[in-house]
């Protein structure tokens, strides 16, 4: 039987001879940016693609194929690539000026539509991405407590300098970070209790995401939600992603309020921005109507494209009905591949839920990150190639986001191109486990 390297090296020289343009082009651009790229996560072996425009729930690249985006823009992408009620609303703000440094009815309007739908948020503020939510999220709790170690979970990602994928990270802020690990009740409580009163805040991901789209059990943070009432430390929900899930994020689902949640990706249609929340008597810290406030800053909090993007996605597109919808579709072709992969027998599973999902190559769900095998992140390169090869686009580590563009015909093809690689590769993927 042919070896998982060799298979991977067959994928990759069919690669490179459909992208003769991508391949220049990333030549090209390393010149200027190192090894080509200004995002880590988008590098793939042997060089990523160059895309060149986007249409509904598709993307063209710089050599002429069409691909069915699961991408999504690692879930940013809700709203596709051109849908013109969020286009409408660029323009219009374009229209009325930019940078105005000034406050403008858009942030006050989508402030007001996230407290609506967030149970946890009263008041928000706004930034400029998900990191800088957290960020904000975690200087609050250590300024509004007086302590400074924070609980943080081992293959959690809160932002580029705030990330604990296979331990801790070399550009990671030099905050007091102290690591458990995801889903482990006992062993979690634990390390609350030792920590006790120094401990500012605990942040968690509902669903672990780059971890490997895997949701967190209602008990653990329920665990969470009352061990850091008991000690006086803050518990900060990340919903960057997972916000998308449902008229209410996780927080909605299970009935659990953070004292902080933090927010990006979608929020602003598409656009750049973030936010983080909470109840009015914790955000009014930063009323600058107060005395003593904390003073929060940034050029491009309120930017009125991001602002417009976003009100007009959350109000008349990403309705509390279309989120439930959408939720019901996505979760539906999710169970769909697990019952075609187990129908065949095939060690592939996908995680997650809803719309953010994680294709693993084991038979049954994976609850916490040690269940990820060396083997199932060995055979990631091959599934990521030959599903390009198949006009597929899906993030280089397995995941996959559905998107509102999205038809049932997206779906049946990706069910297929999966389904396809199952059929294809089994011998092999069961041979790599078993190693
Ligand atoms: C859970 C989570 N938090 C925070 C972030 C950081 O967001 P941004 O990339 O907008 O800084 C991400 C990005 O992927 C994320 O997945």
């Amino acid at each position: 039987m042919e070896s998982l390297k060799s298979a991977i090296e067959n994928a990759q020289s069919r690669y490179v001879a459909a992208n003769p343009r991508s391949q220049a082009a990333d030549e090209d651009a390393s010149r200027s940016l190192p090894g080509g790229n200004t995002r880590t996560v988008l590098f793939y072996e042997p060089f990523p693609l160059t895309m060149v425009a986007g249409d509904g729930a598709e993307l063209m690249d710089l050599d002429g194929h069409r691909y069915i985006d699961c991408v999504g823009e690692y879930s940013a992408a809700l709203f596709g690539h051109s849908d013109a009620v969020i286009k409408a609303a660029i323009h219009e703000a374009l229209e009325c000026g930019v940078t105005m440094g000034a406050q403008t009815r858009y942030e006050r309007e989508l402030a007001g539509l996230l407290c609506e739908r967030y149970p946890a948020l009263e008041q928000v503020r706004f930034c400029n991405s998900g990191t800088e939510a957290n960020l904000m999220a975690l200087s609050t709790a250590r300024a509004l407590t007086g302590r400074d170690k924070l609980l943080v979970f081992n293959d959690a990602y809160h932002g580029g300098v705030i990330k604990f994928l296979g331990g801790r990270c070399a550009l990671n802020v030099p905050f007091d970070f102290v690591l458990a690990d995801y889903n482990d009740i006992d062993g979690t409580a634990g390390v609350i209790d030792q920590v006790g009163d120094e401990l500012a805040a605990v942040v968690v991901e509902p669903i672990l995401g780059a971890g490997g789209n895997i949701q967190g059990n209602r008990q653990f943070l329920g665990m969470l939600r009352q061990k850091t009432e008991e000690i006086g430390a803050l518990l900060i929900f990340d919903e960057v992603k997972t916000a998308r899930l449902g008229p209410a994020g996780v927080q909605g689902m299970i009935g659990i309020k953070p004292d902080l949640t933090t927010l990006g990706k979608f929020i602003g249609g598409g656009l750049p921005t973030g936010a983080f929340g909470g109840s009015a008597e914790l955000m009014g810290r930063f009323n600058p109507k107060q005395k003593g406030a904390l003073a929060h800053a940034g050029t491009f909090n309120n930017n009125v494209c991001s602002m417009a993007a976003g009100c007009a996605a959350m109000s008349n597109i990403y309705t509390p009905q279309r989120a439930t919808e959408f939720f019901d579709w996505s979760e539906a072709f999710r169970l769909s591949l697990n019952e075609m992969f187990a129908a065949k027998a095939v060690p592939m599973y996908a995680n997650g839920l809803s719309s953010m999902i994680a294709i693993h190559f084991s038979s049954k769900p994976t609850k916490k990150p040690a269940d990820i095998s060396a083997g199932c992140r060995s055979l990631r390169p091959l599934l990521h190639m030959e599903l390009l090869l198949d006009g597929l686009l899906v993030c280089s580590r397995g995941d996959l986001f559905l998107s509102l563009p999205m038809e049932d015909k997206h779906l049946d093809q990706a069910r297929t191109s999966l389904e396809k690689f199952a059929d294809r590769y089994k011998p092999l993927i069961e041979q790599v486990l078993a190693a």
